[in-house]
């Protein structure tokens, strides 16, 4: 059975729709320079699509690995304004996130949509990150669990393995918001994500489950180093080095862990 010490945990960054030519340049330099610094865990970084090549340019060929933050579930095709993993693949990317709840809510996306998204991800040679999570509303009224479990069986396909697919646990509430699970509800909730992908899937124990939601370097330690936690989604810490960084440290074996 694969054991979390066998996993190498992956931080990766959402930009999200934040970020311009001069600043990102500046930050993914640094970044880079930053990531000559050892660190037990893989790193990537998911700008919004305009800044793709140029993160391939300054860092993509060093320490991190590059990301889109969605793709359509087409190759090409009469879409507008859509992007398809074949032309992340394209550029050089690495992954995609899928399924965000911010897209969830804000374009509606259902779990066959994801799905969808997810198979033309892999088609296309990317690492999906397919996100999931509950709302406050769900989880006051105890349905955590079951959200989670429907999202995952929706989204996640069956032939999904753990080098193509990686889960993300983002609860709605703690995005953005500063607010984050206990560290043990985290746990609670990964442990059901693990038994889940072991009982589908063959490679289901490897698989890597992050945990997303308000993730900064002062709470890392505690929401990132508990069991099945497999690494971080981090959104707002990711976009100042030094915070994104912070982040990245606690996988740093010369490191003192933050307070
Ligand atoms: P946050 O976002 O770190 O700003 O809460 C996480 C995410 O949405 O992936």
């Amino acid at each position: 059975m694969a054991k979390d010490k066998d996993i190498r945990p992956l931080v990766a960054g959402n930009w999200k729709m934040h970020g311009l030519a001069a600043a990102g340049r500046e930050e993914l330099v640094e970044l880079a320079r930053r990531l000559e610094r050892p660190a037990a865990c893989e790193v990537a970084v998911c700008p919004p699509f305009t800044l793709i090549a140029l993160a391939m340019e300054t860092g993509g060929a060093g320490g991190f690995a590059i990301g889109g933050q969605d793709c359509h579930p087409q190759a090409s095709g009469a879409h507008t304004g859509d992007i398809s993993a074949e032309m992340l693949a394209d550029l050089g990317c690495r992954y995609v996130i899928v399924g965000h709840s911010e897209r969830r809510a804000d374009h509606g996306e259902s779990d066959d949509l994801v799905r969808a998204k997810v198979e033309a991800a892999h088609r296309a040679g990317l690492i999906a990150i397919v996100c999931v999570g509950e709302t406050e509303a769900q989880r006051d009224a105890g349905q955590a669990f079951e959200v989670v479990e429907g999202q995952l069986s929706g989204s996640v396909p069956e032939a999904a393995t753990a080098e193509d697919t990686v889960i993300a646990y983002e609860p709605v509430w703690a995005i953005g918001t500063g607010r984050t699970p206990q560290p043990g509800d985290v746990v609670q909730m990964h442990s059901a994500i693990r038994r889940h992908l072991e009982r589908r899937f063959a490679t289901g124990e490897a698989m890597r489950i992050l945990y997303g939601g308000s993730v900064k370097p002062k709470n890392a330690e505690g929401l990132l180093k508990g069991k099945n936690v497999n690494g971080a989604l981090v959104g707002g810490a990711s976009l100042k080095v030094d915070d994104f960084d912070g982040i990245i440290e606690i996988y740093r074996s010369d490191s003192t862990p933050a307070d």
